[in-house]
């Protein structure tokens, strides 16, 4: 089965012709990060304009490297939600126009559902159930995939999302938006023992995060030291706030992952390309005897390929709309 994949929830405009779930048979990205950088992050009205702008262009490309036509394809598959309501708008409308014309069926497709199958394109013998730490610049989850299409969220931030905390704090020390990828860069060269940062403590379920609190301290550091005229060393700064940060994503991880009885562990989102948290996964799950799964670099941030691997299990789960079809800013993974 051969799908047509549109995602347009932030500030990517992508497509792709995906088979069966699993092979990518051609993805075109075209990222807006370069004007969005001049304001030091997404601006959501620039985003919509701009999705209307390229999205034409980004199908042509994408079915041109496909060397399909519409007519060969079995189905059409967008993002729908959680997102800026005006970006996915304009990937859902476009799907409703195909598939309304072409009279081949529309596939939904939750964005973070489309970030843990960027997996599945990577890892052919990946098949739930498995663990999930879903993190990205807006979420940071832990689900328990139980299978393609039914999730249960055991854990989730209380407050802002680990990509939210590493760009907040990047954007402090002077690194563009999203400053994530810098940070994470310039940490390799620091030493992550140097400044310590204090570990949240959230009462109730053992599973949550919390990020503001580290995110306001590395902020009230640097604002501290320049009021004194100092400068701290920018590269140990970012080693110790990784190591904080991802430390409380592996521990609780790993603590639910033991909890639960689960040995597979996969990452998605964004925030899965950072290479410590690549790293410490890769030593904690090895230690234990499990397996643990992330996407290649190239599909770990928002791309087309993820949402037609997706939009196949939702196919087959019987996730069809009509032409009624909306957009919705927020939305639990865990909804049908
Ligand atoms: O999944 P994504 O592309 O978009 C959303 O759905 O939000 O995630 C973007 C987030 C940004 O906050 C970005 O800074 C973060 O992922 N990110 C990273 C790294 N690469 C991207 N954070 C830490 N280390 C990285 N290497
Ligand atoms: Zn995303």
């Amino acid at each position: 089965m051969k799908i047509l994949s549109i995602e347009s929830s932030c500030d990517e405009t992508a497509a792709a012709v995906i088979e069966d779930g699993r092979k990518i048979i051609s993805s075109v990205v075209a990222t807006q990060v370069e004007e969005h950088k001049l304001y030091g992050g997404v601006v959501p009205e620039i985003a919509s304009r701009r999705h209307c702008e390229s999205i034409n262009g980004v199908i042509r490309e994408t079915l041109a490297q496909a060397d399909m036509k519409l007519s060969e394809l079995d189905a059409i598959a967008v993002t729908n939600a959680p997102g800026l309501i005006g970006a996915l708008l304009v990937g859902v409308n476009f799907a409703k126009g195909l598939s309304l014309s072409s009279g081949l069926p529309l596939i939904p497709v939750h964005h973070l559902r489309s970030h843990i199958a960027a997996n599945y394109l990577a890892h052919q013998e990946l098949k739930p159930p498995f663990l999930c730490l879903v993190v990205s610049g807006g979420h940071s989850h832990i689900v328990e995939v139980k299978d393609y299409t039914e999730m249960k969220i055991i854990g989730c931030t209380r407050d802002d999302a680990a990509g939210e905390a590493f760009d907040k704090a990047a954007r402090t020390m002077g690194m563009p938006y999203p400053g994530g990828i810098y940070l994470d860069k310039a940490a390799e060269n620091g030493d992550p023992d140097s400044i310590s940062f204090p570990k949240p403590k959230i009462s109730g379920s053992e599973y949550d995060f919390s990020f503001s609190g580290l995110k306001t301290a590395v902020v009230n550091l640097i604002h501290n030291a320049q009021q004194r005229g100092e400068t701290l060393p920018t590269n140990d700064l970012c080693a110790s706030f990784r190591k904080a940060v991802v430390g409380c994503l592996t521990d609780n991880f790993i603590r639910a992952a033991n909890h639960l009885g689960y040995d597979k562990l996969v990452l998605a989102g964004g925030v899965s390309a950072n290479s410590l948290l690549r790293k410490r996964m890769d030593e904690e799950t090895k230690k234990r005897g499990w397996k643990c799964y992330y996407p290649p670099l190239s599909l770990c941030g928002d791309n087309g390929a993820m949402v037609g691997a997706q939009a196949y299990y939702e196919y087959l789960s019987g996730n069809i709309a009509d032409i009624g079809l909306n957009a919705f800013a927020t939305k639990s993974i865990e909804a049908k």
